[in-house]
C-alpha cells in the first residue's frame, strides 16, 4: 500500500538528505559521479557535460547545483507517493521539463535501477525497501508512458 511504499523510500532517503551543508551538497554531487561513472552512455543528454568525469562533477558548480535538484526532486516522490494524484501530477510535470532533451522513453522506468544503485552507496536497501522502489518506478513510469502518449511523444 502506497503509505508503506513511501513510509520506506523516504526512510533510505534520509541518507541523502538535501540541504546547504556540505554533506548534504556532497550527496548530490555524488548522484553524478555514481551516474556518469556507471552510466557514461547517459552523459550525451547533458551538454557540454558530454565527457565529465567522477572528478569533472566533483569541481562543477552546476553539477552541485543539478545534485541538489534531482535529490529534491526525489525527495519530492517519496513525499508525495502517499496522495497518488499529486504524485502523479508531479511525474507528468517532470516529464513535460524533460521534453526538451529528447530522451529515449525508456530511461523513466531505468533512472530508479540507477538510483537505487546511487542510494546502495548510502545505506543499505534491504529486500522490502528494494521492492517499495520498484513499486515507486512501476506507478511513475506508467504514468509517464500514459503522459508521454497522450502528449503525442514517444512512448514505450
Ligand atoms: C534536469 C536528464 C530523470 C528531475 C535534467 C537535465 C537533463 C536531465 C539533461 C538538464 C540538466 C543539465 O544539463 O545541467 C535526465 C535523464 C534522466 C532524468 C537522462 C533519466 C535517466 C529524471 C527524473 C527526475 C528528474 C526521474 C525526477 C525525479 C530533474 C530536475 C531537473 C532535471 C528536477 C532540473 C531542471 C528542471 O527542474 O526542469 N535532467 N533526467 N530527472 N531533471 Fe532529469
Amino acid at each position: 500500500m502506497s503509505v508503506e511504499v513511501a513510509r520506506l523510500c523516504k526512510e533510505s532517503l534520509s541518507h541523502a538528505m538535501v540541504g546547504t551543508e556540505e554533506a548534504n551538497l556532497q550527496h548530490g554531487r555524488d548522484f553524478y559521479k555514481y551516474f556518469f561513472t556507471n552510466y557514461p552512455d547517459l552523459r550525451v543528454y547533458f551538454k557540454g557535460a558530454e565527457k565529465f568525469t567522477a572528478e569533472d562533477v566533483q569541481k562543477s558548480e552546476r553539477f552541485e547545483k543539478q545534485g541538489q535538484r534531482i535529490l529534491l526532486a526525489v525527495h519530492v516522490l517519496a513525499e508525495s507517493y502517499a496522495n497518488q494524484e499529486v504524485f502523479k501530477a508531479y511525474v507528468r510535470e517532470t516529464i513535460n521539463r524533460h521534453r526538451i532533451y529528447k530522451m529515449d522513453p525508456a530511461l523513466w522506468l531505468a533512472f530508479f535501477t540507477v538510483f537505487k544503485g546511487y542510494l546502495e552507496t548510502k545505506t543499505k536497501l534491504d529486500d522490502a525497501t528494494t521492492k517499495a522502489w520498484d513499486e515507486m518506478a512501476k506507478v511513475f513510469n506508467a504514468e509517464a508512458q500514459v503522459h508521454l502518449k497522450n502528449s503525442g511523444l514517444p512512448h514505450v
